[in-house]
């Protein structure tokens, strides 16, 4: 069960942000600024987002790369940097039993808000969404520095899509991308060095990187053990060598 949805109107934003609920119930985040995008929310029942997550299999590149197709598939995974859920999802959806860590509690509150609204609908997605997907606000690194046992999860996979720079070309990553640009800044190289450290630590069978496809990888070292590259997009996979027992 996912706790139930906290309250947003203490949330702090910056200047020309607010949240509110639309017409049809769902927390939304507005941005006022100039030229802004409009609304922003998470519903994974409608819309692109609720299409895509019906429409995904497990040869799609995501489920590929977090090694879905392998001899050993994982069970567990934790995407320290969950954003709006999406791929979080996605994954729940395809049996993993996932952790979706994010640290800005605004972004957090649209999440749960999306999550408690899918299991509320009496959908069988929202059901396995509910029984499989554990969100969390929590700032990955220091969630990483717990031990396992204070963390509660040992993840077969962690899953990392922090915030570039980069433009990407997807009309729903632009939307998206503007609005968490506007709440918070990427991370240093410095941060996601640490990052990237502590998840290789922390995965019992690989980490997976989403990156934009002709971005450099998100440290120089270790190089990924391999790639599965898409149209806009491709997933760096780093292998974790020595194998722990699950
Ligand atoms: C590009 S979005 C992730 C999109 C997500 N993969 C999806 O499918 O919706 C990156 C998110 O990571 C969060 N984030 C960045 N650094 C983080 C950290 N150190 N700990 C937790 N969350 C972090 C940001 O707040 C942002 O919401």
């Amino acid at each position: 069960m996912n706790p139930a949805p906290p309250s947003f109107e203490s949330l702090p934003l910056p200047a020309g942000f607010s949240l509110a609920r639309d017409h049809q119930g769902r927390l939304c985040l507005f941005d006022s600024r100039e030229g802004a995008a409009g609304p922003l929310c998470v519903d994974f029942l409608a819309g692109a987002s609720g299409w895509r997550l019906r429409d995904l299999g497990r040869s799609d590149l995501l489920p590929r790369a977090v090694g879905l197709k392998s001899a050993r598939p994982p069970r567990t995974l934790l995407d320290a940097t969950a954003g709006l859920g999406h791929d979080a999802a996605s994954l729940a959806l395809l049996g993993l039993e996932v952790t979706a860590l994010e640290v800005s509690p605004v972004v957090f509150a649209l999440l749960q808000d999306g999550l408690a609204r899918a299991s509320a609908s009496g959908q069988e997605l929202g059901r396995r969404l509910a029984q499989r997907l554990t969100p969390r606000c929590a700032e990955a690194r220091a969630f990483l520095r717990l031990s396992a046992a204070e963390r509660g999860i040992t993840p077969d996979v962690v899953y990392l899509d922090p915030m570039f720079p980069d433009k990407r070309k997807a009309a729903r990553s632009r939307k998206e991308m503007q609005h968490l640009q506007g709440l918070l800044p990427p991370p240093s190289a410095a941060e996601l060095s640490e990052l990237m450290t502590l998840a290789l630590g922390a995965a019992a069978q690989r980490v997976v990187v989403k990156r934009p496809l002709h971005a450099p990888e998100i440290v120089e070292n270790p190089p990924p053990s391999h790639s599965h590259k898409g149209k806009s997009v491709r997933f760096d996979v780093y292998l974790v060598t020595s194998a722990r027992p699950r």
